[in-house]
Order: C-alpha cells, then sequence, then structure tokens
C-alpha cells in the first residue's frame, strides 16, 4: 500500500494528473479546456494541442499538492484509451518519457475501466466499496454500459447503447436548447426549477438491456421546431420545464434497463459511475432504487466521477499489484475492443 503512483488521464477535453498511495488519493489536478465552449463541442485538434501545454504545470501541480518527489514515484499510470487519439498521444507520450526518465514501469489503463474502478478511489475518507459480482451503469459522453462487475478486471458489457450515449443526449438536448457545452450539469441545475411531467417525448423500445438515445434527441428537436412555431419563446419560456422532462426521461430510461439487469441477474449491489453519474437525479432515482429494491447503491464522489486522472491512478495501481505493465512501443487506441477491456 505504500507504492506511489502518479496518473494521467487526456482522453478527451480535460488534462489531469493525480498521485496515490496505494488506491489513496493525494492530488488530483484537473485543467478544464475553456477553449472548446465557444464551438458547443469538443474539438480534437485544439484538445491535443492544450493538453500539451497543461500536462507539465498539472503534473506540477499534483506533485507538489501531494508533497511527494518525482524519485518517489513507483510507476506511472495513463488513459491508453479509448478517447480522441490526438489527445491519448499527449499522455501516452508523456508517460513514456517520464517512465523511461525515471526508469520505473508504466502502465495502461482502459479509460472506462477507469470509471468504474472510481469507485474504489480513497481520499481522506473511507469508501464503502462494491463487492464482486455489482452491476455497474457506466454513463459518460462516450459511454451508456450495464456492466456485471466479476472483479476489477473482469467486467463483461450485459447492455450498451446502440447509437448515441446518455452523455451525449444531455449535451445535444442542451445544444438545441442554446444552452453551453457540457450540457449534462446546465440540464441538471435548470431543471431543479422545473415541472419534470410537462412535456413527454418518444420512448425508445429496444430489447433487453440495450439502449438508443438518438430518437430522443430527434423527437426533442421537431417537438421545439411545432411549438417555435406558434411562439418564438417558446425555449426560454419554458426552459426549466423542458430541463426536467428531458432529464426525466434519459434517467427513466437509464433506470428502467438497468432494474431489469439486477432483476434478472439478482445481483443487488448496483454502482453508477461516469460523469453522467453527478446527476442529481439520477443519484436520487438510484438511492429510490435501492429503498425500492434492496439494493446497497454506490455512487463515486464528484469530483471522481468526471474524467479524472484519481481513477486511472485506482486503476493502475491494482495492474501494478498484478505486475500488468506496458512496454515502450504500444500505442493509443480511440476505441475499445472487448480485448483491452
Ligand atoms: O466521464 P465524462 O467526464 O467524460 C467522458 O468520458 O465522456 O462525462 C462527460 C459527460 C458529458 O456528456 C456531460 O454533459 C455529462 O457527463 N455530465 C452530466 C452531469 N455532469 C457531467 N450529465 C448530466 N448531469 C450532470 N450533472
Ligand atoms: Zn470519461
Amino acid at each position: 500500500m505504500n507504492e506511489y503512483i502518479l496518473a494521467i488521464e487526456s482522453s478527451c477535453d480535460d488534462t489531469s494528473a493525480a498521485v496515490l498511495r496505494g488506491t489513496t488519493v493525494l492530488s488530483n489536478v484537473i485543467a478544464n479546456q475553456e477553449v472548446h465552449r465557444q464551438y458547443g463541442g469538443v474539438i480534437p485538434e485544439l484538445a491535443s494541442r492544450a493538453h500539451q501545454q497543461n500536462i507539465i504545470p498539472v503534473v506540477d501541480a499534483a506533485l507538489k499538492q501531494a508533497n511527494i518527489q518525482k524519485k518517489q514515484i513507483n510507476a506511472i499510470a495513463f488513459t491508453r484509451g479509448p478517447g480522441l487519439l490526438g489527445s491519448l498521444l499527449v499522455g501516452t507520450s508523456f508517460s513514456k518519457a517520464f517512465a523511461l526518465a525515471m526508469n520505473i514501469p508504466m502502465i495502461e489503463v482502459n479509460h472506462t475501466n477507469g470509471h468504474v474502478l472510481a469507485l474504489f478511489a480513497k481520499d481522506e475518507e473511507t469508501v464503502r466499496t462494491p463487492s464482486f459480482p455489482f452491476l455497474c451503469l457506466t454513463v459518460s459522453g462516450g459511454h451508456t454500459q450495464i456492466m456485471k462487475v466479476n472483479d476489477y478486471f473482469d467486467m463483461e458489457i450485459i447492455g450498451k447503447t446502440i447509437d448515441d450515449a446518455a452523455g451525449e443526449a444531455f449535451d445535444k438536448t442542451a445544444k438545441i436548447m442554446g444552452l453551453p457545452y457540457p450540457g449534462g450539469p446546465v440540464i441538471d441545475k435548470l431543471a431543479k426549477e422545473g415541472n419534470a411531467d410537462r412535456f413527454h417525448f418518444s420512448k425508445p423500445h429496444i430489447p433487453g438491456y440495450d439502449y438508443s438515445f438518438s430518437g430522443l434527441k430527434t423527437s426533442f428537436l421537431y417537438f421545439l421546431r411545432d411549438n417555435l412555431k406558434n411562439d418564438v419563446n417558446f425555449i426560454d419560456n419554458n426552459k426549466a420545464d423542458l430541463c426536467a422532462s428531458i432529464q426525466k426521461e434519459i434517467i427513466d430510461t437509464l433506470m428502467n434497463k438497468l432494474v431489469k439487469a439486477a432483476k434478472d441477474t439478482g445481483i443487488r449491489q448496483v454502482a453508477i459511475a461516469g460523469g453522467v453519474s453527478a446527476n442529481s437525479s439520477l443519484q436520487k432515482a438510484m438511492l429510490d432504487a435501492g429503498a425500492r429494491y434492496h439494493w446497497d447503491v454506490f455512487i463515486p464522489k464528484f469530483k471522481f466521477s468526471t474524467d479524472n486522472a484519481a481513477m486511472i491512478g485506482v486503476a493502475g495501481y491494482l495492474k501494478y499489484l498484478r505486475g500488468e505493465f506496458a512496454s515502450q512501443d504500444l500505442t493509443p487506441y480511440a476505441r475499445t475492443s472487448s480485448k483491452e477491456l
């Protein structure tokens, strides 16, 4: 438990570095890239350039905050994929150079794995951690999956989105309403003042535990287009109710399949992970379902739910214990194949 891990996350638009002792997070520094805001989405080329500018100061800050010297680090863990290739290259190249210079091993981490393993991150408080097997609804800007987690690195995907991710559904509907990127937290906030039962949009009928969110986005777009014909201020006049209603549709859809998966598998330890797990309505729905179906519910702390290097460090440390080290000639991958999980 006394090994120090430096962890790097650079898969999308946040540059993050963390220092951990075992699974205890000593620092977790995140530089959010503001440059994308004006475009309403992440511009890959700008993201990789911003990572290049941020990576050294962010690592420096993480070491300083943890009060750890570079030479005390036992291994460096980094996100190999999935994500934007140009962004991943920055973290991967930095990690290779650091490993070479300090003569320490490097550890590759799958980003989605990292989101799930964030449930095991400790800080000054001890955390309640799930025991295996547990179900995890992993919901982010790029993923929507129900996983049966048999062990730290044995995650079976039993359901997934066939098109958009839940985070994308938040971001795209927010964009249609003219709200800033990323839309998820903005909708979450505005929805608190709104009536979630005011508007209804078409629900997808997808078999099994799979999801689909692209129809919801289209139905929302047509609904607004029709209503804007009669009232040009329809969005502004109904913003809170629109946010609350669209959020309810997304969360209901997510929860219906998760409840079904828990019933069918008989697993009662149920967790959420990924950026959308920060959503207050999803968290409430999880706690309600927990009370109703006698689940043990696990929700990562906010700072470990959206993209962060601490989660990569937890996964890295667990791989360190298994002696799973990466070689200097590896390259990042944009998409995950089951082999890489
Ligand atoms: O995990 P994450 O930081 O990055 C990816 O791996 O994609 O997730 C980002 C996603 C975005 O779509 C963002 O809108 C969403 O998480 N998100 C939220 C909330 N906070 C972040 N969605 C709904 N409610 C929130 N409070
Ligand atoms: Zn993520």
